[in-house]
């Protein structure tokens, strides 16, 4: 396993900081069907949701400023890797949420299995915090499951999402027939 340096992690755009006490975090949600709906849910808890992407950040804080801006859902504009490593502390994060992540079949490094980020992540785990990741393509999730244990995580449940799904990549590939597979994992 390749080691996380945090020290070359650049620092972080937005200048949002972590709330105090533990949270949960979504990574890369896109244009925020899930963070929203999630949200308002489940009102007693504290989501901070953060998309990189320009343009999918910009429809996201849309779509939250016409939900009358759930203040439990904090939006940022970021980088994940940069805004977590400098911002979150040890065991400060209840329930994290990595929706569809970027498959990347020909770059193995960029693909959460093998991220040296994901030590980093676990550590910011509390304990008993669990990490939900779905995915349509079936060899990344058989990767999760087979690697995922080397980084202390336990897998819990596996289960097929049904329509209409929870985010824009979800129901797009539910409705095209596709199959898609979320893992929930426990910290250890
Ligand atoms: C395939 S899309 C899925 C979006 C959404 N979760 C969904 O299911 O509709 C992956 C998203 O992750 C975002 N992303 C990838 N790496 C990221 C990072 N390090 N920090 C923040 N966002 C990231 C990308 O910009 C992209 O919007």
């Amino acid at each position: 396993m390749r080691e996380f340096k945090s020290e070359l992690i650049p620092k972080p755009r937005s200048s949002i900081l972590a709330p105090e006490g533990k949270f949960d975090l979504e990574i890369g949600c896109g244009a925020g069907l899930h963070p929203i709906q999630y949200a308002i849910a489940h009102p007693d808890r504290h989501l901070i949701a953060i998309e990189r992407t320009l343009e999918k950040f910009l429809k996201f804080e849309k779509r939250w400023k016409s939900h009358e801006c759930p203040k439990n859902l904090v939006p940022i504009h970021d980088d994940a890797i940069s805004w977590i490593t400098h911002n979150v502390a040890n065991e400060q994060l209840q329930r994290v949420f990595i929706l569809y992540p970027n498959p990347e079949p020909k770059n193995k490094n960029q693909r959460w299995a093998h991220m040296p980020f994901l030590s980093h992540l676990v550590d910011k785990l509390a304990k008993d915090a669990e990490l939900t990741l779905a995915s349509n393509i079936k060899s990344y999730i058989d990767e999760c499951v087979e690697l995922f244990a080397d980084y202390g995580l336990k897998l819990k449940s596996l289960s097929t999402p049904t329509l209409p799904g929870r985010t824009h990549f979800e129901r797009k590939y539910l409705k095209d027939g596709q199959d898609c597979y979320n893992l929930v994992f426990v910290k250890v």
